[in-house]
């Protein structure tokens, strides 16, 4: 007989995690390295304490949990996520990755099995880059793809930084933050699409990722009076912004499968009787492949030059971030395949559309991830929603490639 995760246990920690940091319609605010954000690795703390783990903090707060191995010098298998949300976030993105391996090792306890290589459970930090920009930032760092002094230099919309913020909460830890033998990583997630609920399927064996960039626009008019200023004598950033937003799907909607996002858009001065002096707002686009998103990005940089030509205003376009298409370790894969065959659970593979820390260490450690059905495809926003059941058979396909990796 396979042994099981008690996805009852799961469910409940997920609902009490959920606690901290409400949302105002049943889901969580906790944005990176603010006071919920740490109640909330507080409460892991608690519990992985009680399950036995011991803890290292690195320098960019990233938090491993360790159950120790038969061998404690062999390279550990680790698994993890994220416990930040977005602003108006769900109970499941990230935090079922993090609580899911916490069950794994839960139920390892609770077995009495001994792995030979140790266990860890990571909680990166900011992984979702709503208050701090790039997303995936600490497990970034971790991978060798961001530079550590650099970062700690990003701001939040108030002016405070990575490095201020991580020394307010204490967790700036003294572990270096880089990257260490790993035997291999997992991540547990909600799929934050519509396909693995539409196929009536449990588990997605994620193959691979998309690539996706973030530009941030700041469009450059005169600022004048609402009332006095006739319309023939404006350069008006919003309705050169108005008119990229709409032009911008029509370049998306070219590209089968690609999608664009505009989810900031900031007026300066923001007042009813002002016609603005500047716009500002950022761009998310997406792609399985990289030519095709490279070519909406310069469709969108020609647009936004044309758009300013003709309305009169001047334009920044700072590509902020990009993240290329990958795909995860093919062993990695096959023991998430194997594991939900084995357990009789309905699978398929699938691309992963958004970003995640697997992303970040599939560059420095052999990863593979798995995903569940979330409901209505529904994510970033406190309608995501999954159910026990599904929640249970993601942990259970977990435990059996953590068992797979660190029993031999
Ligand atoms: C991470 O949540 C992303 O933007 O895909
Ligand atoms: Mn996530
Ligand atoms: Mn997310």
């Amino acid at each position: 007989m396979k042994i099981k995760t008690n996805g009852e246990r799961l469910w409940d920690s997920l609902m009490e995690m959920a606690k901290i940091g409400p949302g105002e319609r049943g889901g969580s605010r906790r944005l990176a390295l603010t006071d919920a954000d740490i109640a909330g690795r507080n409460l892991f703390r608690e519990w992985a304490a009680d399950a036995g783990c011991t803890f290292r903090l690195d320098t960019m707060g990233n938090l491993f949990a360790r159950r120790e191995g038969k061998n404690p010098g062999a390279p550990p298998v680790v698994s993890g996520s994220h416990l930040d949300t977005q602003p108006s976030g769900g109970r499941f993105d990230g935090i079922l990755g993090v609580l899911g391996a916490l069950e794994v090792i839960r139920s390892l306890n609770d077995q009495g099995v001994e792995t030979d290589s140790p266990v860890e459970i990571v909680v990166w930090t900011n992984e979702e880059g709503a208050r701090f920009p790039p997303a995936m930032m600490g497990s970034g760092v971790f991978a060798g793809i961001f530079d550590q002094s650099e970062i700690y230099t990003h701001q939040d919309p108030e002016g405070l930084t990575v490095e201020g913020e991580l020394r307010r909460t204490e967790q700036l830890g003294d572990t270096p933050c880089e990257t260490f033998p790993i035997k291999a990583y997992y991540e547990l997630h909600i799929e934050q699409g519509p396909v693995l609920e539409a196929e009536n399927t449990s588990i997605g064996v994620v193959t691979g990722g998309q690539g996706s960039t973030w530009t941030h626009v700041t469009l450059q008019g005169q600022g004048s009076h609402a009332g006095t200023t006739p319309m023939n004598f404006r350069k008006d950033p919003m309705m050169g912004a108005a008119r990229i937003i709409t032009e911008l799907r029509e370049i998306v909607l070219k590209q089968p499968g690609a999608v664009g996002t505009v989810g900031r858009l900031e007026t300066t001065p923001a007042s009813i009787n002002s016609i603005p002096g500047q716009v500002f707002f950022t761009v998310d686009t997406r792609h399985p492949n990289e030519e095709t998103l490279a070519q909406i990005n310069l469709d969108l940089k020609n647009l936004v030059n044309s758009v300013c030509t003709e309305e009169g205003l001047e334009n920044e376009f700072d590509l902020i971030w990009e993240a290329p298409t990958l795909n995860f370790h093919k062993e990695c894969i096959s023991k998430v395949r194997n594991a939900a065959e084995s357990l009789a659970y309905s699978h398929l593979d699938i691309v992963s559309g958004a970003g995640h820390d697997a992303c970040q260490v599939n560059r420095v450690a052999p990863t593979g991830m798995i995903f569940i059905p979330c409901e209505n495809g529904l994510s970033h926003d406190e309608a995501e929603n999954t159910t026990p059941e599904q929640v249970a058979a993601g942990a259970d396909v977990l435990l059996h490639v953590v068992l797979a990796s660190a029993c031999n």
